[in-house]
């Protein structure tokens, strides 16, 4: 257990309710921010200290930050979910702390406290919990995130950081949260390479999606199929998901974790829920080939991607410079479906959770 402890200092001028249910009539997904934040300091000398909740505000950064120059960051994404009895939950925040400290291990930032995120994140969401949005598709997503703040342009790791996490109201990830999306495979730039840094949650990985998501977004494409980068023939996971294939005979398979994949909490979860529901489940390389010969043979009925912000969405179209392929009648399939239903349910408390997944927070 860690003695980090968080002073409350509720906003001294909070939003008020008529502005706030006019920012949350529509909020799309991250633009509407909370009236608080946490903030903790680290030193080389004192370890983690001065942690504070308190009125959301801009930060003041030296221009020689070293995040700035080099990219030293890594951050999380959760959410707390409005619960039937007006109160709020969150799920797995547990598994995200200790995400954050691989990601911070790998970073070389020193690994922030695992009782202590999940106690901030428990904190942040009582305070701002007017901003839990109460729509069957909302929810309060949570971003933490750590900085190298030390002014130094050596590159080394940093003496000195920040740890922040801010909160949004968010709606639905994708503009209708019932329909599939189409994929574009990315068969110039790849995301990560083995020894590299696919398995951290740091910034420099999305830095190095963008080029990547642009073109996909010229194809009119949602989402980016990343392949591995050395044989440059299995699929890794999506841009910002992982990634599921529903076969036939009722198996499904998902690539295999490894340093170049981001091991997904809504993927170990969907894992455990398909077991329970007596499907076949495989962890092992599928290839872009494999995909498209699938399909074109009637193998592979769906498709789907998961992740915290847009949970599982069904995979409709995949796009490609040379072939592109629907799967089925490009619609959502029963197996996603199921597996959101019954993963929803959990996250939202309409169920009983055999996992200890779900923490209420109050
Ligand atoms: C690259 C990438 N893969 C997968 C995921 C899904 O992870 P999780 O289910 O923990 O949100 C995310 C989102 O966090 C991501 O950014």
């Amino acid at each position: 257990m860690s003695d980090l402890t968080f002073e409350i200092k509720s906003h001294p001028n909070p939003r008020s309710a008529e502005e706030r249910a006019a920012v949350m009539a529509n909020p799309g997904f991250g633009k509407v921010f909370t009236d608080h934040m946490v903030v903790a300091r680290y030193s080389a000398g004192r370890g983690w200290h001065d942690a504070q909740i308190k009125a959301r505000e801009a930060i003041p950064l030296d221009p020689a930050a070293a995040v700035l120059h080099y990219a030293q960051e890594i951050f999380e994404g959760l959410k707390a979910y409005r619960t039937a009895d007006g109160g709020a939950a969150l799920f797995r925040p547990d598994a995200n702390a200790r995400r954050f400290r691989h990601s911070a291990e790998r970073l070389a930032i020193p690994p922030f406290p695992e009782d202590a995120f999940v106690q901030a994140m428990h904190e942040l969401v009582k305070l701002d919990r007017a901003w839990i949005p109460d729509t069957a598709d909302g929810s309060l997503y949570l971003r933490p995130f750590m900085i190298a703040t030390e002014a130094f342009l050596g590159v080394k790791p940093a003496s000195e950081y920040l740890f922040l996490t801010i909160a949004s109201a968010v709606g639905s990830y994708f503009k209708d949260p019932n329909s599939t999306v189409t994929v574009w495979v990315s068969e110039h730039y790849t995301r990560a390479a083995p020894g590299g840094t696919g398995a951290a949650k740091c910034g420099g990985n999305y830095a190095a999606s963008l080029a990547a998501q642009s073109e996909a977004t010229a194809q009119g494409c949602e989402q980016v199929v990343f392949l591995d980068a050395v044989e440059r023939r299995y699929i890794e996971e999506l841009g910002g998901m992982n990634v599921f294939f529903v076969f036939e005979d009722g198996t499904l398979v998902t690539p295999p974790l490894s340093d170049s994949i981001l091991h997904g909490i809504t993927r170990d979860s969907v894992l455990t829920l398909a077991k329970e529901a007596g499907l076949t489940v495989k962890e092992e390389p599928y290839a872009i080939d494999a995909w498209r010969a699938d399909v074109r043979e009637g193998r592979l009925t769906e498709a789907f991607a998961c992740g915290t912000a847009a949970v599982i969405t069904p995979i409709g179209t995949v796009k490609g410079r040379e072939e592109s392929f629907t799967i089925g009648n490009g619609k959502a399939g029963p197996v996603a479906q199921k597996l959101r239903n019954l993963l929803v349910d959990i996250q939202r408390g309409n169920t009983n959770d055999a996992h200890g997944w779900f923490q209420k927070v109050f």
